[in-house]
């Protein structure tokens, strides 16, 4: 087996074994594509100012956070929060120049250091957003409306054919980016902004 496939098994395997412990809080049993990661890495990065860094919430094993870097986004422009203790200790092995920050995304606003508030360009967010309790979603919502910058965006993906988070509550404009069919199962991307008063 080559490094690279060797590679991939580990993560697929640690993936599935997070999964079959917390099923619900991964969402999913396999890893995002690399069709997938890289839409969500495109659409992230364009036009992404230069003073703004990129959030990302509910890594995984890094399948985005890899996109992310290979694209050109220097480390230091990202910050990347997962809430499993397994995964982060992954995180940490794979990525050891980033800042990885373990916790759940409610408490963004607490966790993340203080001079980025406010600097968040874009939030790439894997979370399994219709998982989650509406208490979670609507505190993990407000917290990403608190860090962003304010032209800045949440790319958040679903499998579900519609989009996971109702906009309109939130005082926000959705667009629907496209569809990675060849991710298992097929996953939507849609971008979120806040919406500008008239
Ligand atoms: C569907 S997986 C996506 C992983 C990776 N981004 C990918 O696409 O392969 C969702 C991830 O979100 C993490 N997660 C779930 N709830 C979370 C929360 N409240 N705060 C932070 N991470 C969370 C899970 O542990 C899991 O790693």
């Amino acid at each position: 087996m080559t490094n690279t496939k060797k590679e991939i098994f580990r993560e697929t395997v640690t993936f599935i074994k997070q999964w079959a412990r917390n099923p619900f809080q991964m969402g999913s049993i396999i890893p995002s594509s690399r069709a997938l990661a890289n839409l969500i890495s495109r659409c992230a990065l364009d036009g992404l100012s230069d003073d703004c860094i990129v959030l990302e919430l509910g890594s995984g094993t890094g399948r985005f956070t890899k996109s992310l870097l290979d694209a050109g986004l220097s480390p230091e422009r990202l910050i990347v929060m997962e809430v499993d203790p397994t995964l982060i200790s992954f995180l940490k092995h794979r990525f050891p120049n980033l800042t990885i920050i373990q916790g759940n995304a409610a408490f963004l606003t607490d966790l993340l250091p203080k001079e980025s508030i406010g600097r968040v360009g874009v939030i790439v967010s894997g979370l399994p957003m219709l998982s989650l309790s509406s208490v979670v979603q609507e505190k993990v919502l407000q917290s990403c409306l608190d860090v962003l910058y304010p032209g800045g965006s949440l790319l958040q993906m679903t499998y579900s054919p519609f989009s996971s988070i109702s906009a309109e509550r939130y005082g926000m404009c959705k667009t629907y980016i496209g569809c990675a069919w060849s991710n298992i199962p097929p996953a939507n991307l849609w971008r979120y902004t806040r919406k500008v008063e008239e």
